[in-house]
C-alpha cells in the first residue's frame, strides 16, 4: 500500500489537473437574461372557466387525438396556482418567465368583446411576477388559436385572421403593455402549418385525403401541397401587421421589444457531398428561411420560390415592405438536430407537399448517437411510409434509461448560421430542454433525481459562450420548460419540467427536481434554491 503522503499528494494532482467545470451567469453578459417558458393551453387547465372558449387544441384533444387522449381541461392548473409558481420562480431566480396568452380567454370569439376575467387573469400573473421583479416574455400565440375562428372561416387558411389577429394584439398592448417589454407574435409558426395542415398531428387536423388513405392518418380532408404554404403566409402577415402596430401606436410609449420565434432546428449534411450539402442549405431555407427571409429581407428564399412555384403565394410590395426589418428579436426554439441526404426520387404529385418540395431525406438510424430526433420522425414515417402510426418517444426509449441525445454544437451552428446569414439580429433562445418519455412517477417521484436534464442544460447554456464571443447577438435563454405540462402530441407522457407536477392528485402537486436545483445554483452563485 502507498504511504499516507502518496494518497494526499496524488489527490492534489489530480484536483489541480481536472479542475471542476463551473459556469455561471457571471461567463455571460450583463444583461443577459436567463428564465424558463411554458404556454397557456399547456399549462393554464381551468378550460372552460372565467369566460373562456374553447381553442383549437381543446377541440383535437376532445376528439382523443393525442397519444394518451387526454385533455388540457387541467393542465397543471396554473389557472389557480400561478402565486405558487411564481414563487418558485422566484426562489429558482430566473429572470423571466415566457408564458403565452389565451386568445380566447381574453377574447372568447375570437374577435369583438373582451373578457374582463379573462384580462384579470393575465394582470394577476403579470403583477405576481413583477412583484418578485421577474420580467414576463409573452407571447400571443402559441398554437391556441380560438376555435370559433376555424369554424368561421378556416383560421389560419384565411386572410380574415390577419386583422383578427392585430386586434387582438392590441387589446394585449393596451391593457398588459404596460409591465411586459418583451413580446412575441407568434410561436413556431414555421411548423405549425406543418403540422396542422399538412400531416395533420397538430389541429385543425387537416391533411389531404391520400396521405391519409397511403400513411393511415387520422386526419380530415386537407390539402397537403397548399395549406400549410397558406397558413404560414397569413400567419407571416399577422405578425406584421401586430408588429407595424405595436410600433406606431404602443412602443413609443412602451418601450418594449417585439420579435417572433422559430422552431430552430439544426440539419446537418449526412457526407460532404456536394448534393447533401446543398440539400441541408435548402432545407434550411425551408424551415428557417421561410419566415425569417421574409421578416429580414421581404421575400420568400428564392429556392422556396422556385421548388413551390405557384403554391406559394407572393407579398404584395406594401406587404413585402411591412414584412421587411418587423422584428426586434428573433426567438430559436432549439432541442436538437437531424442528418440530411439529397432525396434521390422524385416527389410523386399526390405526396407533394412541403417536404417533398425540400427535396431531402432524413438519415436516421436506431442509434441515438445519430440523432434524428422527434421533428425528422414524422417527417421520415411520412415521407418512408415507413409506420402508419408516427411516435415521438423512439429515439429517447432507444436506451435504458431513455437518453436525448445532447449535442449543444448544433445550437452553436444555428446562431452562427443566424448571424452570417440574416445579418446577426438579436436572438433569444426562447425554448431548450429535455423531454423523458413515460416516467413513471410512482417509482421515482415527481422530484427524481434528473441528472441528465441538468448535464443537458448546463451543456447547451455552457455552449452559447463560444457563438457570444465570435459576437453573435444572443440576448437570453429559457429552458422548457418551467414546469411538467401537457405535451402537444404526448400528452402527459412527455415529461419535460424543472419542477414535476402530479396529475395524480387534484391539487397539480409541485415538485422540485434536481435540474431545478442545478439551474438555480448557476443563477445564484452563493445560494441556490431559497
Ligand atoms: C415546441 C413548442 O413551442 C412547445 O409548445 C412544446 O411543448 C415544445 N417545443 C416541446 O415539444
Amino acid at each position: 500500500r502507498p504511504p499516507a503522503l502518496i494518497w494526499v499528494l496524488l489527490i492534489v494532482l489530480v484536483a489541480v489537473a481536472a479542475p471542476a467545470i463551473a459556469i455561471s451567469r457571471d461567463d455571460f453578459p450583463s444583461g443577459f437574461i436567463f428564465g424558463a417558458g411554458s404556454s397557456a393551453y399547456q399549462v393554464e387547465g381551468a378550460a372552460a372557466e372565467g369566460g373562456r372558449s374553447p381553442c383549437i387544441w381543446d377541440t383535437f384533444a376532445h376528439e382523443g387525438r393525442t397519444e394518451d387522449k387526454r385533455t388540457g381541461d387541467i393542465a397543471a392548473d396554473q389557472y389557480h396556482k400561478y402565486k405558487e409558481d411564481v414563487k418558485l420562480m422566484h426562489d429558482m431566480g430566473l429572470d423571466a418567465y415566457r408564458f403565452s396568452i389565451s386568445w380566447s380567454r381574453v377574447i372568447p370569439n375570437g374577435r369583438g368583446p373582451v373578457n374582463p376575467e379573462g384580462v384579470q387573469y393575465y394582470n394577476n400573473l403579470i403583477n405576481e411576477l413583477k412583484k418578485y421583479g421577474i420580467e414576463p416574455h409573452v407571447t400571443l400565440l402559441h398554437f391556441d388559436l380560438p376555435q370559433s375562428l376555424e369554424d368561421e372561416y378556416s383560421g389560419l387558411l384565411s386572410p380574415k385572421i390577419v386583422e383578427d389577429f392585430t386586434a387582438y394584439a392590441d387589446v394585449c398592448f393596451r391593457e398588459f403593455g404596460d409591465r411586459v417589454k418583451y413580446w412575441i407574435t407568434v410561436n413556431e409558426p414555421n411548423i405549425e402549418p406543418i403540422l396542422g395542415h399538412d400531416l395533420g398531428i397538430f389541429p385543425p387536423n387537416h391533411c389531404s385525403s391520400s396521405l391519409a388513405s397511403s400513411l393511415g392518418l387520422n386526419c380530415s380532408k386537407g390539402n397537403s401541397s397548399v395549406e400549410p404554404y397558406v397558413a404560414g403566409h397569413n400567419l407571416l402577415l399577422s405578425h406584421a401587421s401586430a408588429v407595424s402596430l405595436y410600433r406606431k401606436k404602443y412602443q413609443p410609449n412602451q418601450g418594449g421589444y417585439i420579435g417572433i420565434t422559430l422552431l430552430g432546428i439544426w440539419f446537418e449534411p449526412a457526407t460532404r457531398l456536394p448534393d447533401d450539402i446543398a440539400a441541408v442549405n435548402r432545407a434550411l431555407d425551408f424551415l428557417i428561411g421561410w419566415f425569417a427571409n421574409p421578416i429580414v429581407y421581404g421575400r420568400y428564399p428564392s429556392v422556396m420560390q422556385k421548388l413551390v412555384g405557384s403554391r406559394l403565394p407572393s407579398f404584395k410590395s406594401e406587404e413585402s415592405t411591412m414584412l421587411r426589418g418587423s422584428f426586434d428579436f428573433i426567438g430559436l426554439n432549439h432541442y436538437s438536430l437531424a442528418f440530411l441526404r439529397a432525396a434521390t426520387d422524385n416527389p410523386d404529385d399526390d405526396f407533394r407537399d412541403w417536404y417533398t418540395d425540400m427535396s431531402v431525406s432524413f438519415a436516421c438510424t436506431d442509434s441515438i448517437f445519430s440523432p434524428c430526433v422527434f421533428f425528422s420522425m414524422f417527417l421520415q414515417f411520412h415521407k418512408q411510409k415507413l409506420q402508419r402510426k408516427w411516435n415521438f418517444h423512439q429515439v429517447f426509449v432507444s436506451e435504458d434509461p431513455p437518453i436525448t441525445p445532447s449535442t449543444p454544437w448544433a445550437m452553436q451552428r444555428l446562431l452562427d448560421y443566424m448571424r452570417n446569414k440574416y445579418g446577426n439580429p438579436p436572438v433569444f433562445i426562447h425554448e431548450n430542454g429535455y423531454p423523458e418519455y413515460n416516467i413513471d412517477p410512482a417509482t421515482c417521484g415527481h422530484e427524481y433525481y434528473d441528472e441528465h436534464r441538468a448535464n443537458y442544460i448546463k451543456d447547451y447554456i455552457e455552449s452559447m459562450l463560444l457563438p457570444i464571443r465570435n459576437g453573435s447577438n444572443v440576448n437570453g435563454y429559457f429552458v422548457w420548460s418551467f414546469m411538467d405540462s401537457f405535451e402537444v402530441v404526448t400528452g402527459y407522457r412527455s415529461r419535460y419540467g424543472l419542477i414535476g407536477v402530479d396529475y395524480s392528485v387534484e391539487n397539480r402537486t409541485r415538485y422540485r427536481r434536481y435540474s431545478a436545483d442545478w439551474y438555480s445554483k448557476f443563477l445564484k452563485p452563493n445560494g441556490g434554491f431559497t
